[in-house]
């Protein structure tokens, strides 16, 4: 079957990457779409296991710094278009070992731009490389303001340090060799398949385990939270209509203090589990602060919403609601995410 296009999606066995392979196999039949990942500990593929065997799309597990791998991979492939979510995503795993973000989300993302530009260099006419980035890289805000896209960047983590890194290369391949890209710089996501090493489904996986809920510092840290299938929509609608060379934030216009929104984990959790209100809640626990702990982040997303006419779809509300009835009705997943089990997966299912 002759496709329209030949998407390569980085980081789709990934929480965020998982949802827009989903969205682009679902609503894009006339893609062929390659989901390239190297199933480090975040990447699971059973998070696709109801579109894996869909005609137009191939699962390849591949390291993207590995350069020669990647240059290889897009000769043979010919991608007309990238979007790029492959990284190292957690900041406290980059306190511990920053090289690693280095390694992945620098020089990872450098090859890939180095085989499209390799690949594009005698037309860039209908190419595109989307890179997926975050609003950490605009470092931290005081009690008031909101991150636009002019604010400069002021990373303060390992972590956002490497995608800001990541970011001034997508944008120096833009200047330098005229590569199209667009950029996005997103707050934080929640939603079903997210690892259960970051906030919202460490709570929810504790609370049902009867465990801890550790806060770090004094719980007055704030994020912009954002339901995934939003996101995932918002690249959707970047890669096809975003202008060439720009960058958009997208937000949730949803800032919540983490205490106050562990405590509403808490409530909504006791009502579904059918305990005595008050019971999770007695889990909290304040624990040493992260180094170097952003204080609050919350973006302005109104140049998304006035040119491309994006906006979340669902609330707060909704969307935490499908999230815990996500978690509480698929504890196999959780299962076997925490026990390890879920990296036998492509071995069972793609190599067996
Ligand atoms: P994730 O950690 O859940 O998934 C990352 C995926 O990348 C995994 O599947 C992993 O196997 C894969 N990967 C890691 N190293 C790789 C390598 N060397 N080669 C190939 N694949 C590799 O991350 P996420 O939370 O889904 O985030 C996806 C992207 O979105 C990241 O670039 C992140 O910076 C960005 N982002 C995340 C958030 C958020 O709230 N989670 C918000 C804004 C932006
Ligand atoms: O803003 C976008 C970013 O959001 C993404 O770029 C990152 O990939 C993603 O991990 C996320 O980063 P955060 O550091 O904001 O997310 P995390 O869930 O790790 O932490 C959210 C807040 O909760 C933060 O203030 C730290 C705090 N926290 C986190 C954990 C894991 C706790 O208080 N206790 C915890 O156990």
């Amino acid at each position: 079957m002759a496709f329209d296009k030949k998407l390569l999606i980085t980081g789709g066995a990934g929480f965020i990457g998982s949802h827009v392979v989903r969205r682009f196999v679902t609503q894009y039949p006339n893609y062929q779409i390659f989901n390239l990942d190297a199933l480090t500990y975040a990447g699971n593929l059973e998070n696709l296991s109801d579109i894996e065997t869909a005609s137009h799309y191939v699962f390849i597990k591949g390291d993207i710094t590995d350069a020669s791998f990647v240059m290889t991979l897009f000769e043979t492939h010919r991608f007309d278009g990238v979007i790029h979510l492959a990284a190292e995503s957690h900041v406290d795993r980059s306190i511990t070992d920053p090289m690693a973000f280095v390694h992945t989300n620098v020089n990872g993302t450098v090859h890939l731009l180095q085989a499209a530009r390799s690949i594009w260099k005698d037309s860039y006419e209908g190419k595109r490389f989307y890179h997926v980035s975050t609003d950490e890289v605009y470092g931290t805000l005081g009690a008031t303001g909101l991150f636009t896209e002019t604010t400069p960047y002021a990373p303060n983590s390992p972590y956002s340090a490497s995608k800001a890194a990541s970011d001034h290369f997508v944008r120096a391949y833009g200047e330098t060799y005229g590569l199209p890209y667009v950029l996005t710089n997103c707050s934080n996501n929640y939603g079903p398949n997210h690892f259960p090493e970051k906030l919202i489904p460490l709570c929810i996986h504790n609370i049902i385990q009867q465990k801890p809920l550790p806060i770090y510092g004094n719980g007055l840290y704030t994020r912009d939270w954002l339901y995934v299938l939003d996101h995932a929509r918002a690249i959707d609608l970047v890669f096809h209509q975003g202008r060439n060379h720009e960058t958009y934030n997208i937000g949730g216009f949803n800032e919540w203090k983490n205490i106050d929104l562990v405590r509403l984990l808490c409530e909504l959790m006791d009502t579904r589990l059918g305990r005595p209100a008050g019971t999770s809640a007695q889990l909290i626990t304040f624990v040493k602060d992260r180094p170097g702990h952003d204080l609050r982040y919350a973006i302005d997303a109104t140049k998304i919403h006035t040119e491309l006419g994006w906006q979340p779809s669902v609330t707060f509300e909704e969307g935490l609601a499908e999230t815990l009835d996500w978690y509480l009705t698929h504890p196999e997943w959780l299962e076997q995410v925490t026990s390890g089990r879920y990296q036998t997966y492509y071995q069972t299912h793609y190599l067996d």
